[in-house]
């Protein structure tokens, strides 16, 4: 690209778990260029999860700054933002100072289950369920909020007084870029927080009082397609910039798979891994533990989906590699699991933070089975890759019972649907096609798109699809003999885990 680019672009921020990142996407829907960070997590105590709030803030300043100079273009050359985000996790902040009052608890962070086990216990699941949608767990903002506000000294006073304020990463994130002057969340953000009723579309009072959470805190709710105000320029590079489209990451990725049909679903393959099943205007409740979430509102519409975590897929991969170092990099997971002779015997259950949906296990640990003197490396490495394949399984045959809807292929991206030897074993043991995206980032292109339609850089959809190339379909090849067999094993390797409480 020359210095003498003169075209407009819309940016993407997605800050995610356990990076940020910056993409460009031109006219004809060409990702120009994308950057990234890692950002630094802390795990003060076992099960524990934070990040520092300013260092999120800055690691997506850099981004935005390195994609900038990386591909010559001028702030003003933008014409909308996108922001998408990791959901849940919870921060709070000096309304004057901007000052975070406590580190960014994570979503994934088991600090507050005591809490969420203690509302359970006293009857509030059912409640909590009706309205929100979401199983009472400490994977969402409500009790990691309520936690900040018992243990940081004069919290909640300052809180009813006006001067904190809540918000998911979205919201911290476009505090920041406006320069404090808008404090706001979308949706799809707040329907993570166990706080929002699914119904009436609004902070729900009957929780806010009965977590003692006062309602000055929370941010207003704008639709994913709304402009919300724009950039102060000393806080973004001298231009002022629309900010224009807002969802969680995962309502991103299914807005950027196209997602919008009832019946549709998407895996987005994560440091977690988010199965959603688009519901559309019915709000479906689970019977079977799966969240009702708040898949979009845009165009005035809103969509509802039937959401399955998996709370560690990619993250275990990285544990390989980082931690006990298993392989060299997550990517050399394929070559491992393709050199494994091992007859699929061994099973790995990755549940560092308990156990996602359909489980909500918050007390589990990981676990391996079927070790014997001649299990290799690349056999734990294979079994740590079907792991994720399995959850999935799990999720989606649940999906399946509650929504009574006979789904007909997975739509994967994210990081690890990079891994040719997963996405086959995920066809495989699921006996559905994988319809892989052409590129893995469809988060970012998702909520790209809700900028572009949002500042009328694009037109409509009809535009847009003239921008998807097509991915890679997986088939299944397994004979129906094997996946049972394999299927049932893993069943038994969860139980056990189950079992044992450390
Ligand atoms: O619910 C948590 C999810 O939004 C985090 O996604 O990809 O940043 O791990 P990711």
């Amino acid at each position: 690209m020359s210095l003498m680019d003169t075209e407009d672009y819309i940016l993407a921020i997605d800050q995610g778990t356990s990076s940020s990142r910056a993409l460009l996407f031109a006219h004809d829907g060409r990702k120009v260029i994308e950057s990234y960070r890692e950002v630094e997590q802390s795990y003060p105590h076992n099960g524990w999860v934070e990040m520092d709030p300013n260092k999120i803030w800055t690691s997506v300043l850099s981004v935005i700054s390195d994609a900038l100079i990386d591909a010559s273009v001028h702030p003003e050359q933008i014409m909308g933002i996108g922001v998408t985000n990791q959901r849940e996790t919870t921060v709070v902040w000096d309304k004057q100072t901007g000052e975070p009052i406590y580190n960014a608890i994570g979503w994934a962070s088991k600090q507050t289950t005591p809490l969420a086990k203690d509302l359970t216990a006293h009857g509030y699941a059912d409640m909590i369920h009706e309205k929100t949608g979401l199983v009472v767990d400490a994977y969402f903002s409500a009790t990691k909020l309520r936690w900040i506000l018992d243990h940081v000294a004069g919290a909640q006073g300052r809180a009813e007084r006006g001067e904190l304020l809540f918000g998911t990463i979205d919201t911290w994130l476009i505090w920041k870029l406006t320069g404090g002057k808008r404090h706001v969340t979308d949706f799809s953000n707040a329907s993570r927080t166990m706080m929002f009723n699914i119904h009436d579309l609004a902070w729900d009072s009957e929780i806010l009082s009965l977590l003692n959470i006062p309602e000055v805190m929370l941010p207003r709710l704008v639709e994913s397609d709304q402009v919300v105000g724009a950039t102060r320029s000393d806080q973004f590079f001298g231009a002022s910039v629309p900010i224009a489209g807002i969802a969680g990451d995962q309502s991103a990725a299914m807005i950027g798979q196209r997602a919008f049909e009832p019946g549709m679903v998407k895996n987005t393959y994560g440091d977690g891994a988010f199965i959603m099943l688009n519901t559309g205007s019915d709000l479906v409740l689970s019977s079977h533990d799966l969240l009702t979430t708040i898949a979009y509102k845009f165009n005035g519409q809103i969509a509802y989906a039937l959401e399955g975590s998996v709370l560690v897929a990619g993250s275990a991969l990285s544990w390989l590699a980082d931690t006990i170092q298993l392989i060299d990099n997550v990517p050399r997971s394929r070559q491992a699991a393709m050199e494994s002779t091992d007859h699929d015997e061994v099973y790995v259950v990755p549940a560092f933070y308990g156990l996602g949906a359909p489980y909500w296990d918050q007390d589990a640990r990981g676990a391996a089975y079927g070790l014997t003197r001649g299990t290799t490396r690349d056999d734990f490495v294979k079994a740590t890759l079907q792991s994720i394949a399995y959850q999935t399984r799990d999720i989606l045959e649940t999906m399946n019972r509650d929504s009574h809807q006979q789904i007909k292929e997975l739509l994967a991206d994210g990081g690890s649907s990079r891994n040719r030897y997963l996405m086959q074993f995920q066809a495989d043991i699921l006996n559905l096609p994988v319809q892989r995206s052409a590129d893995e980032e469809s988060t970012a292109l998702g909520v790209a798109l809700l900028a572009g339609l949002a500042t009328g850089f694009w037109n409509d959809f009809s535009e847009l699809s003239d921008l998807y190339e097509e991915g890679r379909r997986f088939n299944p090849e397994m004979t129906p003999e094997k996946r049972q067999h394999l299927y049932r094993g893993w069943q038994t390797a969860v139980k056990a885990t189950r079992l044992f409480k450390p």
